[in-house]
């Protein structure tokens, strides 16, 4: 059990309700921090293939064969969450998009939020889902709790999401990551399930990957500056004058941009695949960070948005961006996602 949780059921629910109202407030979007205008596909006027030709296939820890697309973590532990959750699982199925879920941090201390996740999984059972849980909490539960969380979800794959950001500027937070580190190297070396470690908007610096070098990890998802900005997000929520709010508006462009921690990611960890997100809006955005070398891409508040509504909206939305790569993919005359590597010029870096 957490030693130190003494919020209410209250306190969490109007706080996720917080975050998702304001996620989709422009506001709290760091837009044109990505550097994506940094990166230009090469277009190849004579493409030697066909449209048809191209597929958006990979093979991954996950599977053989797989989309290389995610949900990116967002909500879970309240009740606008199911709604939410159960039609981007649906659309998941639908689309053969891997789905990682909200912050599992409430089943820790209530049975009953492991319910949902078992009424969604297993009206689901053919997705590739991944757990969630932060950092900042690792240190103070055991091996047999994690082990729990991944249970109750079948998951696939356990990401493990640094939010240092969020935590300190969260008038309720809990920045408190002493010893993270080596527990993310215990877990690693315990664990049997694959584990990914991904940021939450802020992104991977060059000296915070060398701190995890060694560490037994599957995928580093980078989450870089340039989408949903939780520094903003928290700064908003702790109201008028308060201290939070006036450090958030002098951190409201802090973190490492999407392009740059990909590229970090791809120098310091050889032997785990590389994910992109952070402000990926559409299919343009995708193919570059594939053109850069990342395995899989992935988004969160563009899919919040279209899940409030309906299965089909997600659908159409995951359908439409899959053209857009696959439209990148074509007009660079890449058949696959293995081809697209490298096939982009930098712009004035
Ligand atoms: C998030 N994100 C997130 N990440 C995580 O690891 N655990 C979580 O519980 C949440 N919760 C959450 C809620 C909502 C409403 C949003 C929009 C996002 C962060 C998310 O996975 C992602 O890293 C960032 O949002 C950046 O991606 P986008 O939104 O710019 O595509």
């Amino acid at each position: 059990m957490l030693d130190n949780y003494t919020e209410s059921v209250e306190q969490f629910e109007g706080r996720k309700k917080d975050h998702i109202e304001l996620s989709l407030d422009e506001r709290t979007q760091a837009k044109g921090l990505s550097c994506f205008e940094k990166v230009e596909l090469a277009h190849d006027s004579l493409p030697d293939l066909d449209f048809s030709d191209v597929s958006l296939f990979l093979d991954s820890f996950l599977g053989q064969s797989q989309k290389p697309f995610y949900v990116a973590a967002m909500t879970a532990g309240h009740k606008e969450a199911e709604g939410i959750n159960y039609h981007l699982a649906e659309a998941c199925s639908q689309t053969g998009w891997a789905m990682m879920v909200g912050s599992q941090r409430r089943e820790l201390f209530d049975q009953n939020e492991k319910d949902a996740w078992k009424t969604i999984r297993s009206k689901n059972p053919n997705i590739k889902m991944l757990g969630n849980l932060g950092l900042s909490q690792l240190s103070s539960i055991d091996l047999k709790q994690v082990e729990a969380l991944v249970d109750s979800l079948k998951a696939d794959a356990l990401c493990m999401h640094c939010n240092p950001m969020q935590e300190v500027i969260q008038p309720e937070g809990t920045p408190q990551f002493k010893g993270s580190i080596s527990a993310l190297r215990h877990l690693s070396e315990n664990l049997e399930t694959p584990i990914v470690l991904k940021e939450t908007g802020s992104g991977f610096s060059k000296s915070s990957l060398k701190k995890i070098e060694g560490v037994k990890l599957a995928a580093i998802d980078v989450s870089g500056l340039g989408g949903t900005h939780w520094g903003r997000i928290e700064g908003f929520r702790a109201g008028e004058a308060s201290k939070q709010q006036k450090a958030a508006e002098v951190f409201a462009n802090w973190g490492v941009s999407t392009v740059d921690s990909v590229s970090n990611a791809l120098s310091f960890h050889k032997n785990t695949e590389v994910w992109g997100s952070g402000g990926v809006r559409n299919g343009l955005d995708a193919a570059k960070l594939f053109a850069l070398g990342a395995n899989r891409v992935g988004m969160a508040k563009p899919l919040l948005k279209v899940a409030m509504k309906s299965t089909d909206e997600v659908v159409n939305w995951m359908e439409n961006f899959e053209y857009q790569v696959k439209v990148a993919l074509f007009c660079t005359g890449s058949k696959n996602l293995q081809e697209i590597k490298g096939k982009f010029v930098w712009k004035n870096k």
